[in-house]
């Protein structure tokens, strides 16, 4: 079997795998001033008017292909699942800085094992696991509350996901894990969570939200890095009727009698529907030993935009282009040595970071 072949070439272009998807395309366009750039994907013709507008080159990747791929690259970023870690591996072999924005939880896991596991001394080169909610947007969020609160104790995240808004088709396996239980540290306690479950409304951005509990990688990571004794991550809908319908057909056990091959068509219906476009809005209450905060996370352009943003500054992190040296191995959004600089730099990328409470109060 021929391995695919990533080499570091420091001035080289960026590799967007996934590049011209939904969240690719918001990446592409905001990192073309900065850096070349190379797209890739199934169909790279798809990529042609993007490539255009970007400069950047687009090329054939499909990682369900066993056909090797080969480039020398400046770092790579993966927006698409990735289910044979192919992107990974090869980043590891080539020592190719690399970024993850696509993980659930178990995913995130196995690249820690893969990462710690290369040459039995983990990897030479950064490798950021950014798939905590919107392309690690959350746990950096966290890290900036962490700062300003004396450390990170709890954090309690409500994420309102906007109906209208647009997601691609491979966002969907992230979703369609409803049926399956999870981890997460309670009061310093590991202990097993039901999807769906816990269900309470939270006013997000002024919004009554109905959430209940959902997986994502961030409650995973937050304990171990920042040593958060309590995370919680929350989900819910524009609509509370669908918000309602989705907790009742989890209640019932929908998820979890209907977890197999044959019901995933009627699952994904369920869950895929995307619009043209939304806000993205979600709100982190976090304790600490300085007291309580409270802050709201606004991106008028929608959710794709606020992924590629945690992506943008997560490509800053591993290129060493944010202020501080890039780290070597495996690191964490929230690992941020500036992370009172986080607020700024979401500010600067149309992202807005709100004190809850104060009507338009800038949290930092
Ligand atoms: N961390 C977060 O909070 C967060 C938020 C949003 C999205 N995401 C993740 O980001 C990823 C992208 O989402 P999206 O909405 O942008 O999806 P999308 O619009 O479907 O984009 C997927 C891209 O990958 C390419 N692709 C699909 N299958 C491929 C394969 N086998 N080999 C190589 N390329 C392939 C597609 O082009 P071709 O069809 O031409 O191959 C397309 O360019 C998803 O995994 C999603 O879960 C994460």
């Amino acid at each position: 079997m021929t391995l695919d072949q990533l080499s570091h070439d420091p001035s080289g272009p960026v590799l967007l795998l996934g590049g011209y998807g939904t969240v690719g395309a918001e990446l592409a366009r905001a990192a073309a001033p900065f850096w070349p750039l190379m797209l890739a994907g199934r169909t790279p013709s798809r990529a042609a008017e993007l490539c255009r507008e970007t400069g950047a080159v687009a090329r054939r990747w499909d990682l369900a292909d066993p056909e090797p791929f080969a480039a020398g690259v400046r770092a790579v970023v993966a927006l698409v699942n990735d289910p044979a870690d192919r992107a990974l591996e090869a980043a590891l072999r080539g020592g190719v800085p690399y970024v993850d924005v696509t993980r659930w939880t178990a995913r995130l896991q196995r690249a820690v094992a893969r990462v710690s596991l290369e040459n039995g001394a983990g990897a030479a080169a950064p490798v950021l696991l950014s798939s905590g909610w919107m392309g690690g947007v959350v746990p950096l969020v966290a890290a900036a509350l962490a700062e300003r609160l004396g450390g990170l104790e709890s954090l309690d995240t409500a994420i309102r996901y906007d109906l209208a808004d647009r997601a691609g088709a491979d966002s969907v396996e992230f979703m369609d894990r409803l049926g399956l239980a999870y981890e997460v540290t309670e009061g310093g306690l590991s202990r097993a969570v039901t999807p769906l479950t816990a269900a309470r409304t939270v006013d997000v951005g002024g919004e009554r939200t109905r959430v209940a509990r959902i997986d994502t990688p961030e409650q995973f990571s937050l304990p171990l890095t920042l040593g958060a004794s309590s995370v919680t991550t929350r989900i819910g809908f524009s609509s509370v009727g669908a918000t309602r319908a989705l907790i009742g057909l989890g209640r019932v056990g929908f998820f979890r009698w209907a977890s197999g091959e044959r019901w995933q068509p009627a699952r994904r219906k369920l869950l895929y529907a995307p619009g043209e476009g939304g806000t993205a809005r979600l709100r982190l209450d976090a304790s600490g030993p300085r007291g309580r905060a409270s802050w709201t996370v606004t991106d008028p352009a929608g959710q794709a935009h606020l992924t590629a943003v945690g992506a943008l500054l997560g490509l800053r992190r591993v290129l060493g282009e944010d202020g501080a040296p890039a780290p070597a191995g495996l690191v964490f959004p929230e690992q941020h040595p500036r992370a009172g600089e986080v607020v700024g730099a979401l500010a600067d990328l149309g992202v807005a970071v709100e004190a809850t409470g104060g009507a338009g109060e800038v949290a930092a």
